[in-house]
């Protein structure tokens, strides 16, 4: 996978922008109707110096001033033509094209959506916006212009000589001369600016993310007065940007000066050794002022080619970086197809009493002992996490009972957020399986999934919308009557006070909510389609004691019959659940009540109270797990 934004070794900005094929395709016969018409318009002007020899040999020889004033008519006419069909090409594929850059986008955007929790954990979202932004406008001009100009300039090229040609073979020898230099050096040019081409658009995406990153946690910058310093790391980065784009342009002016004069040197040969003809006789002046022309009117296409190629390999590199993204595989419907590493070998479990509470048996017993949200066995480790550390989560066993909440403590660090993670599968499991309902959740489609499972985070995230639509994302087709119940027990009534209720612009671009204000939409957007699993990551932590009461009652009041899963770090969030359970090394070292594991277990009664020290059997474990705690 070309997950890595290490420069690419072997490619071909050929095969690269070939891959754009399938976009272009529906509009291609406009794309190659606007090529003809263009291709045409520039042989036209070639017709222009043919028109200039008639003048010479004929009306200027005659001194006949009525056909020089046709001349000039034919000319003027010309010239028209040519604009009017450089006009029309503008117009047939001005739209199409927008349309090819606007699909690009809606794919890209789509595809990043389904890609695993895992691929967005490891790409700067700057990488991927300029992708989207600046990339993608690239390709859209290369299939305006580069692409069309090429080819036009091509064959005006090839028909110029022709022309060149059957006036004075000699002389057009004269100016044919200089192709294979100029070959050569387009292609060196070409290797060498294709890498500072890449290593540019990299660039751009760190920028992008340095940028992005400052604005988003502005308050931090400010409120640390780090200004200078977020502004230094800017100017380093775009400093360095600015080095790169310098010898890009550095590489472009070598190419342009080359293109440029050597074959000016060769129209000056050719002029020399024509005006001796001329004098000798040998050759009307007529043909050699066509000849002159028509190779003056071929210096713009010889010249262009260097800037052409030089934003077809950004485009390429455009084509790259885009295709880098969209070939990271999207995630599977469901985990079936054996990426996984199946059931885990039977370590030795040394978990204390009640730990295990029955999960393994009533994972293989089936029937009523598999209902409710069972972990057999689950093992997890972060994609990214070096080989051979010791995973987050080691060993889980552990079922909660349909219609009960459990409280999941541990301490920071331990893996809550990790394992609650699992269950709606934003990361896939290393070992071991989770059961819904003795479903597996490796087996069920994500929809389905969805469906029964709701989840709460830690952070909680509103978009740019309404409070409404904000909290009906939880469910599909909920309507006003939903809004309101999930409202009321997320006990969101401040939502009335807002200026426009729920129809309250909030997020991004609204209104600032207080923290605990957001964290009640999110609970809101949890509950508001009625799962049959709740999973909440610590969601009531900003909320003052008697809310969170409030709330908790109104949960298990409405939501009888859900299974909850719940982060707790406070007694109060504890006290409210049926049953505790104990994350400690990996795994669930402890399951009961809250009183009882306050009497029995020390490292619990020490997470909750701070008072005791924990003797607790993991010795390193406890030992971490009290430092960080005394820094709290
Ligand atoms: N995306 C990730 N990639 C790699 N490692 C991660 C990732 N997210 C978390 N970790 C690591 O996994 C471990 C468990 O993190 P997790 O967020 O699950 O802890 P937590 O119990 O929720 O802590 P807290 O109480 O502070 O919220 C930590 O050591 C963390 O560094
Ligand atoms: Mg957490």
């Amino acid at each position: 996978m070309p997950e890595t934004l290490a420069e690419p070794t072997d490619r071909s900005a050929v095969r690269s922008l070939l891959r754009l094929w399938p976009y272009v395709r529906p509009v291609r016969a406009r794309w190659f109707a606007a090529a003809f018409v263009a291709v045409l318009a520039s042989c036209l002007g070639l017709v222009i110096p043919l028109i200039l020899k008639w003048m010479v040999d004929g009306p200027v020889a005659d001194r006949d001033p009525g056909g020089v004033w046709l001349g000039a008519l034919y000319l003027l006419l010309l010239g028209l033509v040519e604009a009017g069909l450089f006009g029309l090409r503008r117009w047939l594929v001005a739209r199409p094209l927008a349309g090819v850059e606007a699909s690009l986008r809606a794919d890209l955007y789509r595809h990043l959506q389904r890609l695993p929790v895992a691929f967005h954990d490891r790409w700067p979202s700057g990488q991927l916006l300029s992708r989207g932004t600046t990339d993608l406008m690239l390709l859209r001009m290369f299939l305006a212009f580069p692409l069309t100009f090429l080819l036009v300039n091509a064959t005006t090229i090839l028909v110029g000589f022709v022309i060149l040609f059957a006036q004075q073979w000699t002389l057009g020898l004269v100016l044919l001369a200089p192709a294979v230099p100029l070959m050569v050096l387009c292609s060196l040019f070409e290797t060498k600016y294709s890498l500072v081409a890449r290593k540019a658009q990299d660039q751009v995406g760190d920028l992008t993310t340095v940028v992005e990153e400052s604005v988003l946690g502005i308050r931090i910058v400010k409120g640390f007065g780090r200004n200078r310093s977020q502004a230094q790391a800017f100017r380093a980065l775009a400093q360095r940007l600015r080095g790169t784009e310098l010898h890009k342009a550095r590489l472009l002016a070598w190419i342009w000066a080359l293109i440029t004069v050597i074959p000016e040197l060769a129209i000056g040969a050719a002029l020399v050794l024509g005006t001796i003809e001329v004098a000798d006789g040998g050759l009307s002046a007529g043909t050699l002022v066509a000849f002159l022309s028509t190779a003056l009117a071929l210096r713009w296409p010889v010249e262009s080619i260097g800037f052409l190629l030089a934003m077809s390999q950004e485009s390429a590199t455009a084509a790259d970086r885009y295709f880098e993204v969209m070939d990271v595989a999207e995630e599977p419907s469901t985990a079936k197809d054996g990426t996984r590493d199946g059931a885990p070998d039977g370590a030795p479990d040394d978990a204390s009493d009640g730990a295990r509470d029955g999960a393994k048996d009533g994972a293989r017993a089936g029937g009523d002992a598999e209902a409710g949200l069972v972990f057999d066995g689950v093992e997890f480790r972060y994609p990214d996490a070096a080989p051979g550390s010791v995973p987050v989560l080691a060993r889980i066993d552990l079922r909660v009972r349909p219609g009960e909440t459990m409280a999941l403590v541990g301490a920071t660090g331990s893996g809550k957020t990790t394992l609650t993670a699992l269950v709606p599968r934003l990361h896939d499991l290393t070992g071991g399986r989770i059961l819904l309902d003795g479903e597996d959740i490796a087996d069920l489609e994500r929809s389905r999934l969805r469906e029964l499972v709701s989840v709460a985070f830690e952070e909680p995230t509103l978009f740019s919308a309404t409070v409404g639509e904000n909290v009906l994302m939880g469910a599909e087709g909920a309507g006003e009557e939903e809004l309101r119940r999930a409202l009321s027990v997320a006990q969101a009534d401040f939502v009335d006070d807002l200026p426009h209720g729920v129809d309250t612009q909030v997020g991004e671009q609204g209104l600032s909510l207080s923290g605990g204000q957001r964290q009640r939409l999110a609970l809101a957007r949890a509950v508001v389609g009625r799962p049959r699993f709740l999973i909440l990551d610590d969601p009531l932590s900003a909320l003052d004691v008697h809310t969170e009461a409030l709330v908790e009652a109104a949960l298990r009041r409405v939501l009888e019959g859900t299974t909850a899963l719940v982060v707790a770090h406070r007694p109060s969030t504890v006290m409210l659940a049926d049953r505790v359970a104990l994350l400690s090394g990996g795994r669930i070292s402890a399951v009961g009540t809250h009183q009882e594991l306050l009497r029995t277990h020390t490292e619990y009664a020490w997470l909750m109270s701070g008072a005791q020290s924990p003797r607790s059997a993991d010795g390193r474990t406890a030992v971490a797990t009290a430092e960080e705690g005394s820094t709290r």
